[in-house]
C-alpha cells in the first residue's frame, strides 16, 4: 500500500515536471507572445500620464508584495466552494445550495478578472521559458473563466446541472493552470525578492577612493556579498547588486533625480532607503549606510545602519 502511493508520487511529480518542461521549449509560442506583449503596451499606454500608477496598482507595488500571487486566491477558493456546494446541492434536500453555489461562482469569476489583470502585467517583464509557461498558464486560465461565465449563466438559466459540469470542467482548467504558475514562482523564482543575500557587516569597512567613482557604478565585495556604489553629488550610495524583480546588475544601473534605476525594466528605488517607487519591481532594493573618510568610501551592513 506504502509502496504503491510511493510510486503514484513519484509518477505525479515526473509528469508534472515533464508537463512544465515541454511546455517552456514550445518556441512557436514566441510569436503570440510578442504579440500579446505588445498589445499590452499598447492598452497601458492608453492611460497616459495615469500609466505608472496603473502598473504600480496591477504589480502590487504599493502593497510590497505581488498583487498577483494575493489575488489568485480569490477565484480558487470561490470556485472550489462553488464545486463544494454543487457536490452537496444533489443530497435530498439541499437543493437551496444551488442559489449558494452561484454567488460563489459570480466571486470568482470577478477573482478571476482581477487575477488576470494582475498576471498579465506581470507577464509581459518574464522572457524565455517563464514566459511560454506563463502565455500557456494565462490561456488556460481564460477558457476556465470563460466556462465560468457559460456555467455562471447556465444556473441563472435553471439548467443547473449543466452550470456543474461546466464549472467542475473550468476548475480542473484551473489546478492544471495553478501547477504551471506554481513553478514560475517556486521553479524561476517570477515574483521572489532576487536581490540576493543581504550585508550584515557591523563595523565600517573601507571600499574604495571616492575618485574612482567617476560617474559609472562600482561594484565591490564585502563579505561575500556585492554591494553596488553609486555616487549622487557630494554623497555615494551603496545598493545591493542585484534589483529585487528578476535580478538585473544593478551595476549597469543609474542614478535619476535622487533615484536608482534597474537597468532591465524601469524600477525605481529611492537613493537612500531603497524603497521600490515604481514597479515591475515589489520588494526594496538593499541598501545600506556609507561615509567617507580620508578619500575613502566606507559601508557598513544592513542591520547595523538601522541601530
Ligand atoms: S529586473 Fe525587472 S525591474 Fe529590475
Amino acid at each position: 500500500m506504502v509502496n504503491k502511493a510511493r510510486s503514484a508520487t513519484e509518477r505525479t511529480r515526473k509528469y508534472g515536471s515533464q508537463a512544465v518542461k515541454t511546455v517552456g521549449r514550445q518556441q512557436w509560442l514566441d510569436r503570440p507572445s510578442y504579440r500579446l506583449e505588445h498589445a499590452l503596451t499598447l492598452v497601458f499606454a492608453a492611460f497616459g500620464r495615469r500609466r505608472e500608477r496603473v502598473t504600480n496598482v496591477l504589480h502590487g507595488t504599493w502593497l510590497g508584495h505581488p498583487l498577483h500571487s494575493a489575488l489568485t486566491a480569490l477565484p480558487t477558493g470561490a470556485v472550489a466552494t462553488a464545486v463544494t456546494l454543487d457536490a452537496a446541492s444533489v443530497l435530498p434536500g439541499q437543493t437551496a445550495m444551488r442559489d449558494a453555489a452561484r454567488l460563489a461562482l459570480g466571486v470568482g469569476i470577478i477573482g478571476s478578472l482581477g487575477a488576470a489583470a494582475t498576471g498579465a502585467t506581470d507577464w509581459q517583464h518574464t522572457h524565455g521559458e517563464d514566459r511560454r509557461i506563463g502565455i500557456v498558464h494565462g490561456l488556460l486560465n481564460t477558457v476556465a473563466t470563460g466556462l465560468y461565465a457559460v456555467s455562471w449563466w447556465d444556473r441563472r438559466r435553471g439548467r443547473h446541472f449543466r452550470g456543474m459540469a461546466g464549472s467542475a470542467l473550468g476548475y480542473g482548467l484551473t489546478m492544471a493552470s495553478g501547477y504551471l504558475g506554481a513553478s514560475l514562482v517556486y521553479g524561476s523564482g517570477v515574483g521572489v525578492d532576487r536581490s540576493g543575500p543581504r550585508l550584515e557587516v557591523e563595523d565600517w569597512t573601507p571600499v574604495l577612493a571616492v575618485r574612482a567613482l567617476n560617474g559609472r557604478p562600482q561594484r565591490v565585495e564585502i563579505d561575500g556579498v556585492g554591494v553596488v556604489l553609486h555616487r549622487d553629488g557630494e554623497t555615494v550610495l551603496a545598493v545591493g547588486e542585484y534589483c529585487p524583480h528578476l535580478g538585473a546588475p544593478m551595476s549597469d544601473g543609474w542614478v535619476d533625480r535622487g533615484r536608482v534605476v534597474c537597468p532591465w525594466h524601469g524600477s525605481r528605488f529611492e537613493c537612500q532607503s531603497g524603497e521600490v517607487l515604481k514597479g515591475p519591481a515589489t520588494a526594496s532594493l538593499p541598501s545600506y549606510p556609507t561615509r567617507i573618510r580620508d578619500g575613502i568610501v566606507e559601508v557598513r551592513g544592513w542591520e547595523a545602519g538601522r541601530r
